[in-house]
């Protein structure tokens, strides 16, 4: 058994190093057209800052693991082959900021049929709609050079900052197919290290759907205890108080009921603006309205905070100077991918704020694209009053104390530990008085902070 993974990026990368490195007889070969990345993959400074990864890589590395850009010879030379690819929410015609874009899952399947001989097994790694492995069988049978083919789902479900413990511990791995041999090629596979009741198979639709409908209803859960801390803020209740009470509930659970800015990350809004697509797609105009609401609800989270912001600080914060602390789109990943951090500094910055942005892993560079793309239309077109905005109203710093000096304000966007053990004596001291924080991940002890002089304002909870 020889694998090839189409695609190096925050899913293909980490999943493929740790099945190599728990099954050192199976080669793995992960490609990407990317050089830039092949080449971060080969060296000390891995593309994606994820705990515990490098230790997995620097095992299987050299061994039964290899990066390249040779996307034909991997293909030609797997029996099975991986694809996972992005496949981001289409920008322009036909179901523009809603249905996925295929292309790229598209091109993978005509470059497979195209350099295949024998038979393979291509597997979906990729979240995809359902009924995405029907156009993939059929473009895979459209090879003409005698290659058979086929097809298994088998999303990911590991979670960013956590994708270590995820893939080594996953609650299940899930497998769509109709060939019983291929099914059972790719248990043996996860069955190096995973219980063989903790894999499931299903048929392929269900496999493809189950993905978009776990991550719609993690997604629904944030949106929900979020909707619950405006109503917290209103009511004088605290959505923490709130969401202790109903977790202890076993039916709930206490699991992702942190009241945040917004969900971000490349996964929750493009799956449910896919589902909604679906079900449009399929006459089913209340269930899209259903589960769109879930996305408006993220948004009107966003937009909230960042009122509440300008709201606080006497109604303007233009010319004012707001220390950002964190902008990735959850802690312990590099990756700002619809961080909520995004949307709330374009507003302040719209409003003529100066921002000082400090995040432990996003580089200056991630920062600045990501404002540029969030100001610009879908064209791509960004005006030249955004453009100076962010040029000359945009600092990246290399600490929060740096971030903090002089700031009218603090707003934390992202809930890293180390902004925990800071010394706020020394933060308070350097900043304008009065001096606010603004805490978007309720992460900071707030009677500290209070007793230090600092005037507090949390999600979900009323002053
Ligand atoms: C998600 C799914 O969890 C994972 O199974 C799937 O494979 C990919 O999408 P990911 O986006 O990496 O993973 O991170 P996740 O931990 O789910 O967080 C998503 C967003 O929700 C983050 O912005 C996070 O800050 C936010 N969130 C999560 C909350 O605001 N509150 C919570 O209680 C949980
Ligand atoms: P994800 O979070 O789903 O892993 P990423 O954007 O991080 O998404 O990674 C997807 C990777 O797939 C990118 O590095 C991109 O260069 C790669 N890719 C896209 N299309 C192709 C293709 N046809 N052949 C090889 N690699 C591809």
């Amino acid at each position: 058994m020889k694998i090839c993974c189409i695609g190096a990026g925050y899913v293909g990368g980490p999943t493929m190093a740790m099945i190599a490195k728990q099954c050192p007889d199976i080669p793995v070969h992960v490609v990407d057209l990317n050089q830039a990345r092949i080449d971060a993959w080969n060296s000390d400074n891995l593309p994606i800052y994820e705990p515990g990864l490098d230790e997995v890589v620097k095992e299987a590395r050299g061994r039964n693991l290899t990066f390249s850009t040779n996307v034909d010879e991997a293909i030609a030379e797997a029996d099975m082959i991986f694809i996972s690819v992005n496949t981001p929410t289409k920008t322009f015609g036909i179901g523009a900021g809603r249905a996925a874009n295929l292309e790229f899952i598209e091109k993978c399947a005509r470059q497979i049929a195209k350099v295949s001989k024998g038979h393979k097994i291509v597997v979906e790694k990729s979240t995809l709609p359902v009924r995405t492995a029907e156009a993939v069988k059929r473009i895979l049978s459209s090879s003409g050079n005698g290659a058979t083919f086929d097809v298994l789902s088998n999303p990911e479900f590991l979670a960013e900052g956590t994708a270590v413990e995820d893939l080594l511990d996953p609650d299940r791995v899930l497998i769509g197919g109709e060939s019983p041999e291929s099914i059972k090629a790719l248990c043996d596979v996860y069955a190096h290290w995973i219980d063989r009741d903790r894999i499931l198979t299903t048929n392929l639709w269900s496999s493809e759907l189950s993905k978009l409908t776990a991550n719609a209803f993690l997604a629904q859960r944030v949106s929900s205890i979020n909707a619950i801390s405006a109503l917290c803020e209103a009511t004088g209740a605290d959505v923490d108080e709130v969401a202790r009470a109903i977790g202890t509930d076993s039916r709930i659970g206490p699991k992702f009921l942190k009241a945040s800015i917004g969900f971000g990350g490349s996964c929750f809004q493009k799956d449910i603006l896919n589902l909604v697509y679906l079900c449009e797609h399929f006459g089913l105009r209340e269930v899209a309205a259903y589960w769109e609401q879930v996305v408006i609800m993220n948004d009107h989270q966003k937009q909230r905070f960042s009122e509440r912001i300008v709201k606080t600080l006497f109604n303007t914060v233009s010319d004012k100077k707001i220390a950002v602390w964190g902008f990735a789109f959850k802690k312990d990943t590099n990756d700002t991918r619809e961080s909520a951090a995004i949307y709330v500094c374009r507003d302040l910055l719209r409003e003529r704020a100066r921002l000082t942005i400090y995040d432990p892993q996003v580089p200056e560079k991630s920062i600045r694209a990501e404002l540029t793309a969030a100001c610009s239309d879908m064209q791509g077109q960004i005006s030249e009053n955004d453009k100076r905005l962010i040029e000359q109203n945009v600092t990246v710093v290399s600490d929060c104390y740096e971030a903090s000096k002089d700031a009218h304000a603090i707003a934390v966007l992202t809930e890293w530990d180390e902004f925990k053990e800071l010394d706020f004596d020394r933060i308070f001291q350097a900043m304008q008085q009065p001096a606010f924080v603004f805490d978007g991940r309720n992460l900071l002890d707030h009677q500290k902070l209070s007793k230090v002089g600092f005037e507090l304002h949390a999600i979900g909870k009323c002053r």
